[in-house]
């Protein structure tokens, strides 16, 4: 092993973290090490460094200025599910829907990859703070890279650099997370633009706090802030001391009057948070207004005033960019217009970017994300369905005026909302607490290519944690009971699909900006001021008590189809329910048990008594409350 003597800058005076500096660089061996200040002077520079070895390619300075295309390796283009672990010390700790090595043994296997793994490049050391520098809702990382491109990534994404260092002093804690592309170079070798490895290993040590990551460079798999710290480890931190880490987006709706209600939302990985998030009410809703505190994630703490209150622990955005438009996500595309990187999105002959559905007709000339010519009659997509913009939230022409304030914003809503193109209805309330948290237990989607694996199938993804919790999934749901019983204002829980098809596979709802009603609808509940009726699953909004000016044209008809509840489809929704507790059968709460007895009962009253018949949409039905 090479003797290298690591010289952190003067400004680092946690012992802790040089000696761990120093005890990875001899693992690791890179060629040299580099303290990353957080400067713009660092990150042009490594920029340009990118642009020359081939990494990134710098877009049109008019069309895009300060912005940098990056194709990553086929092979790594997504988060990787089965190659993620939750190495806790007992394995029923991490449940059975995580994966689990001991960690000792994971640390041995480590150990041997991470081994001279930095050869012929060089070691990063990030500094980052997840929330707003200072605020008790905040917690400190320090991420090792030898990847130019999370190094990048990671200063959009978080605070970063000199400022957190001086924020640690002598002796504050952070998490330490090792990330390498497990791609060593032998002396004269060439660089690749992606450097990865075929290994895969996405790894948390909860008990620790600490998260090691090898051979991928992507998103979610490289970028230690975002899914393994802020919510893997975080979602433990949390357990621990009586807060939450959610995979949720924050927005706030202010009315015409100038009321202002903030509501969280979990949908699971590509099931439009950021869209969500920036979305803006149609032109008929005057003088309403929503602006965007996150739109991935929340750390939400419960305050002394009985209610719960949320930080976006994230400075830029992470966004599926294939489906963003100036007509679907206008704030996005504003967002878009400098200072970005873009990741495997398809490239324009005069230097901008381009992928499916950002406008009608692709551009003449294209190249698609793996670098080759492109026409629309290429059997494959330009841009890959995963491709992703990293990008200042700073930039968002939506940002909310608190999304900095240490304290938070209060919650007085949660939505959650899954893709089902059957079976789930446009928007219904639970009736309490607990209902709520059984509906988002439950909560099914359909997976994404936000992950690698088959896309479209269905699966329980619980609070759209499933691949993001980093301990027991029935010590979570308990968890989640236990903070909602200390509220005395508990925000009300509401379920949501914006996917739901009909025969020919066209989407049901607008969607997007028209969502705008159904959260206007949720707004009016939260205060009391929207009627509903009753169903199986909690309170529907009838016809009437939704904002239709401007969308005269979508009817009671089509409005009563998205909203069906099926009796038969959903004894076997009820069925598969029990699929996901038998797996969780030793931790499962009570609770649960008896509310699904009692939507099993209410399922089998007799039809008259459940049925969603259309008059019951409309003024005239008689459980109007
Ligand atoms: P992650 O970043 O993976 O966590 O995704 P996300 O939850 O932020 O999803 P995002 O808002 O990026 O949307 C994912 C895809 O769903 C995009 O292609 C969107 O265009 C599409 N989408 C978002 N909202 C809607 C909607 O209301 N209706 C329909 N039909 N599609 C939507
Ligand atoms: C998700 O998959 O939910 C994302 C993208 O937000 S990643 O950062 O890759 O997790
Ligand atoms: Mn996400």
């Amino acid at each position: 092993m090479t003797e290298m003597q690591i010289e952190p800058p003067e400004y680092v005076k946690n012992q802790k973290l040089v000696e761990w500096v120093q005890q990875t660089a001899e693992l690791c061996q890179p060629d040299s090490v580099h303290w990353c200040d957080g400067s713009q002077e660092e990150y042009d520079r490594l920029c340009q460094e990118m642009v020359e070895s081939g990494t990134f390619i710098r877009l049109s300075d008019e069309k895009r200025p300060n912005s940098f295309l990056c194709r990553s390796d086929p092979s790594d283009v997504a988060r990787v599910e089965d190659r993620t672990f939750i190495c806790s010390i007992r394995k029923q700790d991490a449940g059975p829907t995580n994966n689990w090595v001991h960690p000792k043994e994971m640390k041995e296997t480590l150990r041997k990859l991470y081994n001279g793994c930095m050869k012929g490049r060089t070691m990063y050391v990030i500094p980052f703070s997840m929330g707003p520098l200072g605020s008790h809702i905040s917690h400190i990382g320090v991420e090792i890279t030898d990847s130019p491109y999370v190094v990048t990534n990671m200063r959009i994404m978080t605070r970063m650099g000199r400022r957190v260092i001086e924020l640690l002093g002598e002796d504050n804690d952070f998490v330490p997370c090792l990330h390498s592309v497990g791609a060593p170079l032998e002396p004269g070798q060439k660089d690749v633009p992606w450097p990865c490895n075929d290994q895969k290993y996405i790894v948390h040590f909860p008990e620790e706090r600490s998260i090691m990551s090898y051979g991928s460079g992507y998103g979610g798999n490289a970028l230690l802030g975002k899914k393994c710290f802020a919510l893997r480890i975080a979602s433990s931190m949390a357990r621990e001391e009586g807060w939450l880490a959610e995979h949720m987006l924050i927005l706030c709706v202010e009315s015409p009057e100038g009321q202002k209600t903030y509501v969280a939302a979990a949908f699971p990985s590509a099931c439009g948070k950021t869209n969500f998030a920036m979305l803006i009410p149609p032109d008929s809703f005057e003088g309403w207004k929503v602006t965007t505190i996150g739109d991935d994630i929340a750390w939400i703490k419960p305050g002394r005033d009985g209610r719960l209150y949320a930080i976006n622990p994230e400075y830029g955005f992470f966004g599926v960019a294939p489906g963003t438009s100036e007509k679907t996500n206008f704030n996005a595309m504003e967002t878009l217009k400098e200072n970005c990187i873009f990741t495997n999105v398809a490239l324009t002959p005069d230097g901008d970017v381009w992928w499916e559905g950002m406008t009608k007709t692709p551009p003449d000339g294209l190249t698609d994300w793996q670098g080759n010519p492109w026409s629309p009659d290429s059997s494959k997509p330009a841009a890959h369905p995963n491709a992703r913009f990293t990008a200042p939230a700073s930039q968002c022409p939506s940002i909310d005026p608190e999304w900095e304030n240490p304290e938070g914003v209060p919650i007085s809503a949660f939505i959650f909302g899954g893709r089902r193109s059957d079976v789930v209805p446009l928007v219904y309330q639970s009736p309490n607490w607990y209902f709520g948290v059984y509906l988002a237990a439950t909560m099914g989607s359909e997976k994404t290519a936000a992950a690698a694996g088959k896309i479209g199938d269905v699966r329980r993804d619980p609070f759209a944690m499933l691949p993001f919790c980093g301990y027991h999934m029935g010590d979570y749901f308990n968890h989640w009971l236990h903070v909602g019983r200390e509220l005395s204002e508990p925000p009300r829980i509401f379920g949501v699909n914006w996917f739901r098809k009909d025969e020919n596979g066209s989407f049901l709802w607008p969607g997007f900006g028209e969502n705008m009603r159904v959260l206007k609808w949720i707004v009016d509940r939260v205060h009391g001021q929207a009627s509903a009726v009753e169903s199986p699953l909690g309170w529907m909004p009838k016809y009437e008590s939704m904002e239709w000016s401007g969308l005269e044209e979508f009817t009671y008809e089509q409005f009563s189809k998205l909203m069906i509840v099926d009796r038969e489809v959903w004894k076997k929704e009820l069925l598969s329910h029990e699929e996901l507790f038998e797996k969780l059968y030793d931790k499962l709460p009570k609770e649960f048990s008896h509310i699904r007895e009692l939507l099993l009962s209410t399922f089998w009253l007799s039809p008259e008594h459940w049925e969603l018949a259309p008059e019951r949409f409309t003024d005239t039905g008689e459980n109007n409350h």
